[in-house]
């Protein structure tokens, strides 16, 4: 899961070549789509990598919240 704010799906292409991707374009603090996606493909772990890199952002907007 992506929203794709910094991110590219180009990096993904040679996953998605293997047909062993599954990629869900969301936000991690949505709740309920975090909770429909867990359920959706019975997951057991989450590894969390996102992030908003850059620190002259999030100085500029604490709560990060988007338009
Ligand atoms: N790159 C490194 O060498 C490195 C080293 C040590 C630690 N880190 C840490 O790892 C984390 C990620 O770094 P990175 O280099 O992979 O950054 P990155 O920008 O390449 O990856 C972060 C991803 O998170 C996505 N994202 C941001 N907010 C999101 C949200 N609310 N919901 C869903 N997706 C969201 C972005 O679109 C992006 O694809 C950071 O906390 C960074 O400090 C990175």
């Amino acid at each position: 899961m992506d929203d794709l704010s910094n991110g590219s799906l180009k990096n993904l292409e040679a996953r998605r070549r293997t047909g062993k991707l599954i990629f869900v374009r969301g936000d991690v603090r949505d709740e309920a789509l975090m909770r429909k996606v867990l359920n959706d493909y019975g997951m057991d772990y989450v590894f969390h990598h996102a992030a908003r890199v850059s620190v002259s952002d999030s100085v500029r907007d604490r709560l990060q919240q988007r338009a």
